[in-house]
């Protein structure tokens, strides 16, 4: 295939790893970097190549990039988004796609309009054990799926929080846990579970009085296909212990996978501590294979560089959905579908009522 010409918007811890992608994936040539920070830009250019621009409208422009890949922090996703799609330029944005529907629904009425390609990173979506999940409810193994379950117990420090100035704070980050740590879970639930109906939800700040924003979340969940789920979701727990996501479905089998073990990542900052698990697989006639598929997993987490191998992976199948004209994965829709999520909860929070889906940014 033609390689699809790149740009970044964003060089900073991310960027990294998307640069990292765009300079070795043989679907792209990075032709431009852009940061609003000069010496940001110039760094990337000097190490990853392509020029270097401070100004996104003149990038747009002047590059001849075809896709842009934008990793600002979230509540500055939609105005760079918006450009590139009105100038028919391809959109990957990083997760949260937004801190707000309002900003999810600018960059999907413009990538509409233009007829570009709107995606959002999810790249826990390419970790084998989700992929099992998805096929075996796809494949009906668990009948309907009933009960989907979100657990997180990750931590981060005050230093975690002062290492850029807009972490912590509403204007700057539009929430906590549930936007920034959460929404690949609340992702991969809604991708196994279907579409929700309604929410009830509470957040609290238990232990991080440095920030203004939610640590902890917990929501009761109905979904559209009558199942029910739970979330609790927390980064107050010191060391940081598991994120799963379990699927009970309408025959009584049960399928999970522990995402994280410990604390999640922090992009350019620490590792993945432990490989991605299924550690829950009881459909029946195949208990068996639970012990074989750890096993595998075990083995390939050696031999890769995870936290690079699955960014490589969703944007991979963004430049081939490009080029071949399909869909990507993970979609703008599904991208807006998380922040509809944690946005009820906030919601339902300060309403101290549950909240019924689809929701309209008032
Ligand atoms: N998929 C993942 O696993 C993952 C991991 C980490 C971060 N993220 C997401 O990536 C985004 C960035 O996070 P980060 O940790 O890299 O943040 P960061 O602060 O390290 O980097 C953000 C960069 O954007 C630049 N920037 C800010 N405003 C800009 C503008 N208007 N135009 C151009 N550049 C601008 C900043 O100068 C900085 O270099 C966030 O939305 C975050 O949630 C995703």
């Amino acid at each position: 295939m033609k390689p699809v010409r790149t740009a970044l918007i964003g060089c900073g811890k991310v960027g990294g790893l998307h640069a990292g992608a765009l300079t070795t994936r043989p679907e792209s040539t990075l032709v431009a970097v852009c940061d609003s920070s000069a010496e940001r830009a110039e760094r990337f250019a000097a190490r990853y190549g392509g020029r270097a621009f401070r100004d996104v409208p003149q990038m747009i422009r002047e590059s001849g990039a075809e896709a842009v890949f934008i990793c600002t922090p979230h509540p500055l996703h939609a105005e760079p988004a918006v450009l590139a799609a009105q100038a028919g330029l391809h959109v990957l944005v990083e997760k949260p796609m937004a801190a707000s529907l309002s900003d999810c629904d600018a960059m999907l009425g413009a990538a509409e309009k233009s007829g570009v390609r709107l995606s959002v990173m999810s790249q826990r979506r390419f970790y084998e054990p989700v992929q099992r999940i998805k096929a075996a409810i796809e494949g009906g193994k668990i009948g309907r799926p009933v009960l989907g379950v979100f657990l997180m117990f990750s931590w981060r420090d005050q230093a975690y929080y002062q290492s850029d100035p807009w972490r912590g704070k509403w204007d700057t980050e539009g929430g906590g846990v549930l936007v920034n740590q959460s929404p690949h879970q609340l992702d991969l639930l809604r991708w196994f579970m279907g579409d929700l109906e309604e929410i009830s939800g509470r957040w609290a700040n238990l232990n991080h009085p440095y920030i203004e924003v939610d640590d902890t979340a917990v929501a009761i969940l109905k979904f559209r296909n009558g199942g029910l789920g739970s979330i609790v979701t927390s980064l107050s727990q010191k060391p940081g212990l598991f994120t799963k996501v379990h699927v009970h479905g309408s025959n009584g089998a049960s399928i999970g996978v522990e995402t994280d073990r410990g604390a999640t990542f922090i992009a350019g900052v620490s590792k993945i501590a432990e490989p991605p698990l299924n550690d829950l697989w009881t459909i029946p006639g195949e208990e068996h294979l639970l012990a074989e598929f750890q096993a595998t997993d075990r083995a390939r987490f050696q031999a890769i560089d995870p936290i690079a191998h699955y960014h490589a992976l969703q944007i991979q199948d963004f430049l081939q959905a490009i080029r071949v004209g399909r869909p990507p994965l993970v979609t703008g829709e599904a991208g807006r579908a998380v922040v509809e999520i944690f946005s009820a909860i906030y919601e339902s929070n300060k309403n101290r009522s549950a909240v019924f889906l689809p929701l309209r940014e008032s």
